[in-house]
């Protein structure tokens, strides 16, 4: 089942090759189309790292040609330092040139994410004891403003550590992360999407959202990027709070899951037939539910559950959401959800949800898995 449900991203990629050209695809509008884009969004990695993996399953020279024009293009959006004045430097950067790195050992390619860590760097705030999410620094509403996203940008700087033994690194992500534990997590295990502190004190102020529903409910792509990104951290620093943490949003995520095990775009709204899903927040927990499972002991009690909702939430994205069988589908799996609340591809393909989709089948099916961390 993996194995067939790869070689139909295969087809599809082969396809886009075409049809996107010197364009990356970001989300569709309601039009079964990827709006193409320059590499100017948070999301232009993804399309990087699905051609570095189709490569790594295929060996198509086709795939890495593409793969290596898109390095050279993020190598340029890092000498212009053009649209980099966020914190998802590690969305970008560790699925296009550190996915070089990882796949060929490319030593330039090694420099130019060593390179993006360093902009990654930039963005911490010491003062407040934070990476800033977005804008620039001082900024009156964003200024002391941490993202739950932000734990997927961590491994990059964690590998920077262990590639350079270079302290600085770590301790950023380090603080990063215990921040995101102690004030992103609620007590229930749910999680805030945002939190403000004061920028110059680092006193907390409150926890919000931008994509969620309302500021006390549970964003289901949040809750995903907590799962995968605590477990991710949790391998890097050998620790087990971490660990425990990722553990504890899987079990809070799993238990809210319906019947067909594709989660509602945010777990505090009515779960009604017309009320849009999120198959990129499914596909983003199943890569941390797998990750999780490969941290543990091979006897702890939960392994195999995390496992089991692991392939059973894969096995539902392949039946009742990939494009299998849609003629000339551009994406891989349909009913992703970008923004609702803000009406912006509520109920699309997204570019993440295609990366994330393939990146489990390739655990699943290869045990490769994905850019995160070297192998
Ligand atoms: N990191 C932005 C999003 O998940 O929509």
């Amino acid at each position: 089942m993996w194995k067939k449900a790869i070689e139909e991203t295969l087809t599809i990629t082969s396809r886009n090759l075409e049809n996107f050209g010197e364009h990356y695809p970001h989300v569709s509008n309601g039009d079964r189309r990827y709006a193409l884009i320059e590499n100017t969004d948070w999301t232009n990695g993804f399309w990087s790292g699905i051609l570095w993996l189709s490569y790594e399953y295929s060996r198509d020279s086709r795939f890495r040609e593409q793969a290596v024009w898109t390095v050279d293009s993020f190598r340029k959006r890092l000498e212009d330092r053009s649209y980099l004045d966020h914190h998802d430097i590690g969305f970008l950067y560790s699925l296009s040139t550190k996915a070089q790195w990882i796949v060929e050992k490319d030593h330039s390619a090694r420099e130019l994410t060593l390179q993006a860590a360093d902009v990654l760097m930039e963005r911490w705030r010491e003062a407040s004891g934070l990476i800033q999410a977005w804008g620039p620094e001082g900024d009156s509403e964003n200024g002391g403003r941490i993202i739950i996203d932000c734990l997927l940008n961590l491994p990059l700087l964690l590998w920077a550590h262990e590639q350079t033994g270079q302290d600085a690194y770590r301790r950023v992500a380090e603080l990063q992360a215990f921040k995101s534990r102690r004030f992103l997590i609620r007590g229930d295990d749910s999680s805030y999407h945002t939190f403000y502190f004061d920028q110059t004190t680092g006193d907390a102020i409150r926890g919000g959202t931008q994509q969620g529903d309302k500021d006390g409910s549970t964003w289901t792509r949040g809750q995903a990027w907590g799962i995968y990104g605590f477990a991710l951290c949790s391998r890097y620093l050998q620790n087990t709070e971490l660990l425990e943490t990722a553990k504890r949003l899987a079990r809070h995520f799993i238990a809210r899951l319906p019947e067909d095990h594709v989660a509602y775009w945010d777990f505090n709204v009515p779960q009604t037939p017309t009320s849009p899903r999120d198959s990129s927040a499914s596909a983003i927990a199943a890569c941390g539910l797998l990750e999780i499972a490969d941290l543990l002991q091979a006897d702890d009690p939960e392994r195999e559950w995390f496992l089991d909702v692991a392939v059973k939430s894969m096995q539902s994205l392949i039946r009742n959401y990939s494009t299998q069988g849609e003629e000339n589908a551009e994406g891989f799996i349909n009913h992703g959800s970008y923004s609702v609340r803000a009406n912006v591809s509520p109920d699309d393909y997204t570019i993440w949800g295609d990366y994330f989709y393939l990146e489990a089948l390739m655990r699943l099916d290869q045990g490769i898995p994905g850019y995160w961390y070297d192998r």
